[in-house]
């Protein structure tokens, strides 16, 4: 019997392997890693994300308990109303990065002085609100506001819980038994003058051991999936970056049940000589027909960057060939820019190859949604 895991039941999980897939590159930081599954019975498809439980940075906790003048062994209850020290208490249960609306109310209310977004509280300023928080931090304003004073209990009252954080499954149970890959960009930006990290990226690279439980649970693709082996459709993938993690699982699992129609995968990064994810392996599913075609965009080899809906226009005349084919059309990775601009390039195409105008343009894709040809897993 399959064991059923969700947020209140997750299963646990060790790491058995990292490797970093940008090694030489100075500008990113990706990871592919390797999960063991064994003994826990955790099962998924292509197309599926791990929703994965991590841990804050301890020593961005320990800021904010200096900041508050706490010890970190102050008694505070968790949210499921179990008894632990405030520090461990910051380290894994509660979101101590983004600050949200009822913890900037609390310090608006606890400060003496003037905030700058206690004005911005109200419903009809959310947007200003999200943009004043936009890589700001609980610490920043704790250090702003030093007068704003609050009990052990009062603090983690107005936290929210640590949340899962979902990664697009990059490996298929048929060639991969007992193992999850994941395929990670370490987050690490500055902003306000401090070096800012990803709760979960960085805790996976940086803080975890082949010892250390990982507490993780599926959460499905939904229409995300490949056609069925016997299924014959044309598949076009899409996946710069991270992107790039379900069209693996793709690959491995029609390679493994030796899937009829032909794929083409689109892949894009900032450099080919430190950033080409699992080059070895496409290079082997094109010898042995799992892949027809990869194309890749390269966006930092060259003075004008090339993304990879710049390949997709230069090859408009075959891409309508696939669609007219049948094809599915999937894309994976960033939502605020990437997907965008491979939508425009593929309404270009039909327009351009397909000799259509704008509005048939646009009813062609529309059509292709209904059919549940263009699908998308973006975040
Ligand atoms: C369905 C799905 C699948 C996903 N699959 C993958 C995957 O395969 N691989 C992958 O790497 N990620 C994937 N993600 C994203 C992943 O879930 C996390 O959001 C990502 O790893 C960041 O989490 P974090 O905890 O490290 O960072 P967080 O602590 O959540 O920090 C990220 C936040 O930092 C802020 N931020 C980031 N950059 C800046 C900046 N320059 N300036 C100011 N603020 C900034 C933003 O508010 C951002 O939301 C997926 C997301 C979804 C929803
Ligand atoms: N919201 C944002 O502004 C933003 C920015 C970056 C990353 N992210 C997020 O960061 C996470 C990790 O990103 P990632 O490492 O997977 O990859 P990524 O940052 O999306 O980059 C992968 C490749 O896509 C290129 N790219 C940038 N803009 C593009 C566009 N409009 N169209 C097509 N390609 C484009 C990048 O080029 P260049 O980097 O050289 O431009 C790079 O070569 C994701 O969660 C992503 O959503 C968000």
């Amino acid at each position: 019997m399959t064991t059923t895991f969700n947020r209140k039941n997750p299963c646990t999980a060790k790491l058995k392997q990292a490797d970093l897939l940008t090694a030489g590159c100075t500008e990113k930081d990706t990871w592919h890693y390797e999960i063991s599954l064994e003994g826990s019975g955790l099962e998924f498809l292509p197309g599926d994300s791990l929703a994965l439980f991590s841990h804050n940075s301890p020593a961005l906790a320990d800021e904010i308990l200096v900041a508050l003048g706490f010890t970190g062994d102050e008694e505070v209850e968790d949210p499921d109303g179990a008894t632990t020290d405030i520090r461990t208490a910051l380290i894994e249960t509660f979101a101590i990065t983004a600050p949200d609306k009822k913890f900037l109310a609390a310090v608006n209310d606890k400060t003496s002085a003037t905030t700058a977004f206690g004005d911005l509280l109200t419903p009809d300023r959310k947007k200003e609100l999200a943009e004043w928080s936009w890589g700001r931090e609980i610490i920043d304003v704790l250090l702003e506001y030093p007068d704003a004073k609050f009990t052990p209990e009062e603090f983690v009252g107005v936290l929210r819980k640590l949340q899962v954080r979902l990664y697009s499954i990059a490996s298929s149970l048929k060639a991969h038994p007992d193992e999850v890959h994941l395929t990670v960009a370490t987050v690490a930006y500055e902003s306000f003058g401090r070096k800012r990290q990803g709760v979960c990226s960085t805790w996976l690279a940086e803080r975890i051991d082949s010892e250390t439980p990982l507490r993780c649970f599926i959460t499905p693709g939904k229409g995300f999936r490949p056609p069925e082996p016997a299924d014959a459709t044309p598949i076009i993938m899409c996946g710069p970056g991270t992107g790039i993690a379900p069209f693996r699982a793709f690959l491995q699992e029609r390679r493994a049940t030796s899937a009829k129609g032909k794929a083409w995968l689109f892949f894009g990064e900032i450099h080919e000589a430190t950033c080409f994810f699992y080059k070895h392996e496409w290079e082997q599913y094109l010898a042995d027909g799992t892949l027809e075609k990869l194309t890749t965009a390269w966006s930092r080899d060259q003075q004008e960057k090339v993304y990879i809906q710049h390949k997709i226009l230069e090859h408009a005349e075959e891409l309508w060939q696939w669609l007219e084919q049948g094809a599915i059309f999937y894309i994976c990775g960033d939502a605020s820019r990437m997907a965008p601009d491979v939508d425009k390039a593929l309404h270009t195409v039909v327009e351009t190859a397909g000799g259509k105008s704008p509005e048939e343009a646009a009813a062609y894709i529309e059509q292709m949604h209904k059919d549940k040809r263009y699908r998308r897993d973006i975040y």
